[in-house]
């Protein structure tokens, strides 16, 4: 891990304040929020409901204006108290992964069609994306109903296939909502498993929000938030070591080079 802390950044937040209305009703749902995030790292983001994790990610992920603050992105000043990119729908769509607590499957395409769409949409040919998409719908065990529309999916099926709907691209930044809540212990290691080698082999952050503790130690540094504040920064020294981890894994699937 001694790398880790000399390369830049992904994600660099300075200061970001976030407040949804005004006086009476105002909530302040970030309060200066300072952190960064550097390749290969896999944090993990708690704290109690209403804490702001949410507003967070979706700061990160460029879907929610901050108040106030600077972001940079892959090393690419961001936000400045305004967007300073016009195409955050591209920059979304190339560099970020989302994966939220209920899936966002399209209902008209079977599963396998709604992780190649992501891939076409960054101009991969639709052979590449067919057999991509089948690859790490396999991995995720949910390649045996990748015909399947997403209505005839169980929660955790649809769940998997929308993980690999955000993992399409390989993007450098996956932002998580509670990925694992719908599925059982096993399926949640395996998830994790491959979080950890994407953040390996594609040098990509992974912010996970979660309140599942049987992960916790799979986390590089866990984020604190309370009322908005970031209160700790804890480092994970219990260490189960990356090199175990990613003996699990097989490298083709991620690479989507082969
Ligand atoms: N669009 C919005 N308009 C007004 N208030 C909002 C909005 N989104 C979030 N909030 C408020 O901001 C605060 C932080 O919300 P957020 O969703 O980020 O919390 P969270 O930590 O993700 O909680 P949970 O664990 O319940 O998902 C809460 O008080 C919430 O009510
Ligand atoms: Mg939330």
């Amino acid at each position: 891990m001694s790398g880790i802390a000399f390369s830049e950044p992904l994600v660099e937040l300075h200061g970001i304040s976030k407040h949804f209305g005004e006086s009476d009703t105002r909530v302040d749902a970030l309060v200066d929020v300072t952190m960064s995030i550097y390749p290969q790292e896999v944090v993990g983001l708690v704290g109690p409901s209403g804490s702001g994790k949410t507003t967070l990610l979706n700061v990160i992920g460029c879907v929610t204006e901050p108040s106030a603050g600077r972001m940079r992105l892959n090393g690419e000043a961001i936000y400045d108290h305004r967007w300073l990119r016009r195409d955050l729908r591209r920059l979304r769509l190339e560099k970020i992964g989302f994966i939220f607590q209920t899936h966002n499957l399209l209902p008209f395409l079977t599963g396998r069609e709604n992780v190649m769409e992501v891939m076409e949409l960054a101009g991969v040919s639709s052979v590449d994306a067919g057999r991509r998409a089948g690859d790490l719908l396999d991995y995720l065990q949910v390649g045996h109903r990748q015909d399947a529309m997403p209505a005839q999916l169980s929660g955790g099926e649809a769940q998997r296939v929308a993980i690999a709907r955000a993992l399409a691209n390989s993007p450098r930044i996956v932002l998580a909502d509670e990925p694992t809540a719908p599925l059982d212990s096993a399926r949640a290691a395996v998830v994790m498993d491959l979080l950890r080698r994407i953040a390996i082999d594609r040098e990509a952050a992974i912010i996970v929000v979660t309140h599942d503790e049987s992960i916790f130690n799979r986390f590089d540094r866990i984020f604190r938030l309370r009322d908005g504040r970031l209160v700790s920064v804890d480092r994970n020294r219990s260490a189960e070591t990356i090199a175990t981890v990613l003996a699990n894994v097989p490298r083709t699937v991620i690479r989507g080079d082969s």
